[in-house]
């Protein structure tokens, strides 16, 4: 494996691109149409602990992938809201299922009490599985507004990103190598799939609402996969380094479970430096995608949410 720091691609800090101010505007649309579409009416409680579980928290990095990622290929911006509200509820699901008792065992989750710990275990496992299917439920509007084709693609591209070669395969293995030490190449493999497929998912999903050269699609892919590993790893290292204040979530789980992570398997600087590395290879990714050919300045909102997942604090 290579953990050196390479010499960042250009364009690295997106010196003149107002992250902050891009995300605050898109967002808007997605927590406004999250809180449309999780309907507090299900039965028995079920949507309370719904909204509980998706709204007011977290930092949406998965709407946000979407988002840019149809920006940068100019797609339907109507489908892609709907994909970014699509991926925010799987990844709410997966983290409602994955602090309960039978999992991580976690009581804390954006700052607030874990799902389980405020509704009950049975009514969390509900949640999540309703969090699911309304996830495709979004994905599959009958108004015309998304073209059958794209609605096919985009439940395709989801369903891959959660199932058994994803999310959930992904959390079998991590359930699967408590107390192991792993190989470098199983636990890539491990990340890859516990939480790099959705966030690959979801760049996938944006460049799925609208048409982009097949070069460009796989130049996507590589970002996608590149920055979903790192994700992890920096999650790994935060799990070591960050307070519970600053993340909404109990720190040293980790080791105290047990669990194999990057920062058990390399250390804090090297992992580091991965982190590092798989941005510059997220940013060359972008670099070669030809998207912002011709003075145009299309991926840079990627580039940032690249870089922001690598250098993040929370
Ligand atoms: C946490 O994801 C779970 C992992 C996949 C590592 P996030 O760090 O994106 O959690 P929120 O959405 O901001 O709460
Ligand atoms: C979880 O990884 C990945 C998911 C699919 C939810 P972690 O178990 O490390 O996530 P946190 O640290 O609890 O957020
Ligand atoms: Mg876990
Ligand atoms: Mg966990
Ligand atoms: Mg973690």
């Amino acid at each position: 494996m290579d953990t050196r720091v390479r010499p960042l691609a250009s364009g690295v800090r997106a010196p003149d691109f107002d992250l902050r101010g891009w995300s605050s505007a898109h967002l808007e649309r997605v927590e406004q149409a999250l809180s449309g579409w999780v309907a507090a009416d299900a039965p028995a409680g079920l949507g309370d602990a719904m909204r509980y579980a998706v709204l007011d928290g977290g930092k949406r990095l998965r709407p946000l992938l979407v988002l840019a990622a149809c920006e940068a290929v100019q797609g339907n911006g109507h489908a892609a809201l709907r994909a970014a509200c699509a991926a925010e509820l799987i990844h709410a699901y997966s983290l409602v299922h994955d602090d309960l008792p039978c999992m991580d065992d976690d009581v804390l989750r954006r700052g607030k009490p874990t799902v389980h710990v405020q509704f009950g275990v049975a009514r969390a496992l509900l949640a999540g599985d309703a969090l699911q299917a309304l996830a495709f439920e979004l994905l599959t509007p009958d108004d015309g507004t998304v073209a059958d084709i794209v609605q096919a693609t985009l439940c395709r591209l989801l369903a891959r990103a959660a199932g058994h070669r994803g999310m959930a395969g992904g959390q079998a293995i991590d359930l699967a190598s408590v107390g192991l030490a792993l190989a470098e190449a199983q636990l890539r493999e491990m990340h890859r799939l516990k939480t790099g497929a959705l966030l690959q998912g979801s760049v996938m999903m944006g460049a799925a609402c609208g048409v982009a050269p097949a070069a460009a699609g796989a130049a996507l892919a590589r970002y996608g996969a590149a920055i979903g590993l790192a994700f992890q790893v920096v999650d790994d290292i935060l799990d070591v380094t960050a307070d519970s204040a600053t993340l909404g979530k109990t720190p040293g789980k980790d080791a105290a479970q047990d669990k194999p992570t990057y920062v058990s398997l390399l250390g804090l600087e090297r992992s580091r430096a991965y982190a590092q590395a798989l941005l510059a290879q997220a940013l060359a990714a972008l670099d070669a995608s030809g998207l912002d050919a011709a003075g145009q300045e299309r991926t840079q909102a990627l580039r940032a949410l690249a870089d922001m997942v690598v250098n993040r604090d929370k």
